[in-house]
């Protein structure tokens, strides 16, 4: 092969690639052995991750690191990652494609939570498709058990880490409605 600039440009960009690619964030193993392959859960109390942005994922990742966000599964799960560490880890759920929720979708449930979370405006921040930006969460395809298990945790007795502008958006909701809107969320799309 002749050597020229361009080749030499390709060689050196496929280098690079094949380098990113086999540099993986640190400790993901770790995280999909419980967050699922790609950070998209198979089980109902671990959220996915898969999707999430950025700065929501970066800023958890140091609230739980800091152990101001208390989550006891995941004790010692940090401990020594750097912040480069975490804001890698955090780049590397952002860029990944949510799956769709699988399961039955509850028509009368799913409309009764659509109708809440619209009355509530929860759009306001989530965003109307519930993909969530910058701080603010991704609700969409989000665990149905863990949606539900986080909203009790908002609204009746809320961690040191948490913020307060959630619980006064819950606040008055009785447990059968964010059961209703868990299920919406949690199917968000799947309008039966
Ligand atoms: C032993 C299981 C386990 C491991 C390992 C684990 N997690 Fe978690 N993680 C959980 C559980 C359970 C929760 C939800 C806790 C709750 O109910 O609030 C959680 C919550 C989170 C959250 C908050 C998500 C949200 O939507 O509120 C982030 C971010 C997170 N984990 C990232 C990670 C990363 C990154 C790793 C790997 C370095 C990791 N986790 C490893 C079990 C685990
Ligand atoms: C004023 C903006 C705002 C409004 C309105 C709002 N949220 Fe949130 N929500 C947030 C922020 C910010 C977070 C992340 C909170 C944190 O860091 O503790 C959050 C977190 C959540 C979470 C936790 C998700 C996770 O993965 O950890 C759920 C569930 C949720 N909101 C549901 C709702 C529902 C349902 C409504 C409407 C009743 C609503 N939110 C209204 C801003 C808002």
């Amino acid at each position: 092969m002749k050597i020229t600039p361009r080749s030499l440009l390709a060689a050196l960009l496929l280098l690079t690639g094949l380098h990113a690619q086999a540099q993986q964030p640190a400790r993901l193993e770790l995280c999909v052995a419980c967050h699922g392959p790609q950070g998209n859960s198979q089980n109902p109390q671990i959220p996915s991750l898969a999707g999430q942005p950025r700065i929501f994922v970066e800023n958890q990742l140091v609230l739980i690191r800091e152990g101001l966000r208390d989550i006891p599964t995941m004790k010692g799960v940090l401990d020594g990652l750097s912040d480069p560490d975490l804001i890698a880890l955090a780049q590397y759920f952002a860029a990944q494609k949510p799956a769709p929720m699988p399961g039955a979708v509850d028509a009368a449930r799913y409309q009764r939570g659509k109708e809440l979370a619209a009355q509530s405006l929860c759009g306001s921040c989530h965003l109307p498709t519930y993909q969530g930006r910058e701080q603010v969460p991704r609700l969409a395809g989000q665990q149905e058990a863990f949606l539900r298990e986080v909203m009790l945790e908002y609204r009746d007795k809320p961690g040191p880490g948490r913020d307060t502008v959630m619980t006064n958006a819950l606040r008055g909701f009785n447990d059968d409605q964010l059961d209703d809107m868990a299920h919406f969320l949690a199917h968000f799309g799947k309008q039966p």
